[in-house]
């Protein structure tokens, strides 16, 4: 069983669909054990490990489907688990050629990539046009922290750094997604700071179009809209009229 120095897996597995912030983030993670579990010696890899709780989740199931974690964090988080089927690699992520001289296993597939390292538009992006075609067809791509909700103003997380920062990057995960949609599928699990879970049908080896730009319409007063108002306004008012007089 692997050890995991600053969560319990059995805690978690219990924290899951409770409720409470705690049941949320259980939850979103054990979703990442329930991917892994049902995989046969799965390649792992992951982006950010910090305490390990992601890395808790994805190395319990590892162990179960005789897989391995591959684990890239740019601090040293070595000591956060203990398992024959885990290794910790110290590294930028974005340094490709570095990660895969350590772990050559990653250059003939991975089954599941999660991103949970710099949560900043472009980083994401980069990791997503490096990473993209070494995951296999069926695989998943994951990202914590994809909801800017709790940084917004009066929000539990109020950040307008933060705010805008998971702005860029949801916003390029939807651009991402629709570039490349007729290969992709994409779900969201809102409540903290939220799940993104991609499935990727491209075959292995095939590199994705970048991201799509996405335009958004300009709210502007236009002629037909203050004329649609008015008459709304009108109607309105003339049926408040009539009620009153008990027409
Ligand atoms: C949000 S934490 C990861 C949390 C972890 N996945 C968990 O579930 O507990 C982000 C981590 O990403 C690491 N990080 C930041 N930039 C990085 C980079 N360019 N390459 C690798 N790791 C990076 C940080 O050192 C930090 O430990």
């Amino acid at each position: 069983m692997a050890h995991c120095k600053h969560f319990d897996f059995d805690e978690l597995q219990r924290q899951e669909y409770q409720p409470g912030l705690e049941g949320k983030i259980a939850t979103h993670h054990m979703k990442l054990y329930h991917l892994v579990v049902t995989m046969e010696r799965p390649i792992v890899l992951e982006f950010g490990v910090d305490k390990g709780r992601s890395t808790c989740v994805l190395l319990t199931a590892c162990e179960k489907t005789g897989g391995h974690l591959y684990s890239v964090d740019i601090r040293d988080c070595s000591d956060v688990a203990e398992s024959e089927a885990w290794t910790f690699i110290q590294q930028n992520d974005q340094a490709i050629g570095d990660v895969l001289a350590q772990a050559p296993a990653l250059a003939s597939g991975i089954d599941l990539l999660h991103i949970d390292s710099l949560h900043r538009r472009e980083h994401v992006l980069r990791l997503l046009m490096k990473w993209f075609s070494y995951v296999k067809a069926g695989g998943f791509i994951t990202f914590h922290d994809v909801d800017p909700t709790p940084y917004l103003p009066g929000q539990r997380k109020d950040n307008p750094r933060h705010e805008f920062e998971a702005i860029g990057v949801a916003q390029v995960i939807r651009e991402f997604f629709y570039a490349n949609e007729d290969h992709l599928f994409l779900e969201y699990h809102f409540g903290s700071t939220g799940m993104g879970i991609m499935r990727k049908l491209t075959p292995f080896g095939i590199s994705p179009n970048p991201p799509m730009s996405l335009r958004t319409r300009q709210v502007i007063v236009s002629p037909a809209g203050l004329w649609w108002s008015t008459q709304h306004m009108l109607r309105s008012l003339g049926r408040r009229f009539f009620k009153r007089q008990g027409v």
